[in-house]
């Protein structure tokens, strides 16, 4: 079985990580998307908040599932017997990025292979830090988060009325 791992932060899930979890789920046999911590950034939703964001999102998608990890990303993968990673970049910014995590993963257990694919259009502007930026002053989620994560989302963000005050 071909297993990729689609990992990040998803500081909520945005419509933009579900349309590469769609996308990955038709390369490969089994997409494991794996909620990771970011040392450098500062989440807004708990850990099992997101996995909860994330199994809701993805009920559409009968070959991906949801985990999280608090360990390396290269080990998880090892253990998971997945050689590939998947990355979604929105431009070269992105890819300057992950290029370099490419790197760090395959120095970390040189089996691991990252393949990015590219955002679409439509979702270039769209991301969790956005989404954040709009929970907080109360915009209208629907167009960045899934439908199907879009209640969880809003009842979990009517508990951070202190959130960037
Ligand atoms: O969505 P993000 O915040 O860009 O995701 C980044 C993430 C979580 C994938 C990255 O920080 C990560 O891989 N964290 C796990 C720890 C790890 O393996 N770090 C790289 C080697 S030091």
């Amino acid at each position: 079985m071909n297993t990729a791992v689609f990992p990040g932060s998803f500081d909520p899930v945005t419509v933009g990580h579900l349309d590469i979890i769609a996308r990955a789920a038709a390369i490969f046999d089994r997409v494991i998307v794996c909620i990771m911590v970011n040392g450098g950034k500062h989440p807004l939703f708990s850990m099992e908040e997101r996995l909860r964001f994330l199994r809701a999102a993805i009920t559409c998608i009968p070959n991906a599932q949801a985990v999280l990890c608090d360990g390396l990303l290269a080990d998880f993968a090892r253990k998971q017997g997945a050689r590939t990673l998947v990355k979604g970049v929105r431009g070269c910014a992105d890819f300057d990025w992950e290029f370099q995590m490419a790197q760090i993963n395959r120095g970390l257990w040189p089996e691991l292979d990252t393949v990015f694919l590219p955002a679409q259009t439509k979702h270039l502007h769209i991301s969790s830090t956005m989404a954040r930026e709009m929970i907080r002053y109360r915009q209208d989620l629907s167009g960045c988060i899934p439908a199907g994560a879009l209640e969880a989302v809003l009842e979990s963000a009517e508990g951070k009325d202190n959130y960037g005050k």
